[in-house]
């Protein structure tokens, strides 16, 4: 049967970008975001976490830290207002900041610049869905069920910038990680608008756009 993004689908195929060939990750064999996130707050002993979009907690109920906040305006978490809301009133800096909500490239730009007020210099950024298998996952407004978003377009200009080191790390649907340190492989590319590229440029070079790592790689970029 149809479904509620059929029509919006179909209007894509004739005026939105045409490029099908897909990645095939399959995240499941990779470790999940808790287990990351878990182990790096472990591994630098930190203790302060903050969730940015939480829903059901499945993320934010597991994670073991002394001092945890979990924003979000509809479901989960312990704040409930928006990222930006939340960022015009918090005093709090916090060790590692995992932004997951609205998956928007204009939206996740403010997440990452507004975190980077708040992050301790030892800490770590990390976000969620950076690597979109196929284009449907990615397109904005969604239109496709399983929906990462444009997240992945906000961590390639966040690889430009000289004073963080951005990285994205091949687990559960792509993790990007932020530390607060001079970029170790700055980006160097001639892109006026983030918000334009093409999936077909991320399918072709996402390894150097996005630095990709592995989980075994991340140990030896925590410190
Ligand atoms: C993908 S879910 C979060 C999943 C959760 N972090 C996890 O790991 O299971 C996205 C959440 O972001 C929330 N959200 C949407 N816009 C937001 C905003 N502007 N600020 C904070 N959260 C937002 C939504 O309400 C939704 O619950």
């Amino acid at each position: 049967m149809f479904n509620k993004y059929f029509i919006k689908r179909i209007l894509y195929y004739f005026y939105g970008e045409k490029f099908f060939k897909r990645f095939h990750y399959d995240w499941s064999n990779y470790p999940s975001r808790f287990e990351i996130i878990q182990k790096i707050i472990d591994k630098k002993k930190y203790e302060n976490y903050l969730e940015i979009g939480c829903d059901k907690d499945s993320n934010f109920s597991k994670i073991k830290v002394k001092n945890k906040m979990g924003v979000d305006p509809l479901s989960g978490g312990n704040i409930k207002m928006t990222s930006d809301d939340f960022f015009k009133e918090n005093k709090i800096y916090f060790d590692c900041i995992f932004i997951d909500g609205l998956h928007v490239y204009e939206q996740v730009k403010k997440d990452i610049f507004n975190s980077l007020k708040f992050l301790k210099d030892n800490g770590v950024i990390i976000l969620h869905d950076c690597l979109p298998l196929k284009i449907w996952n990615q397109v904005v407004p969604q239109i496709y069920g399983h929906w990462n978003g444009d997240v992945w377009k906000a961590l390639v200009e966040a690889r430009t910038m000289k004073d963080i080191d951005t990285y994205t790390c091949k687990a559960d649907h792509g993790l990007g990680i932020i530390f607060k340190r001079p970029n170790r492989n700055l980006l160097k590319v001639n892109i006026s608008n983030f918000k334009k590229l093409k999936f077909k440029k991320y399918y072709i070079d996402h390894n150097f756009l996005m630095n990709i790592i592995e989980e075994e790689d991340l140990e030896k970029l925590l410190f």
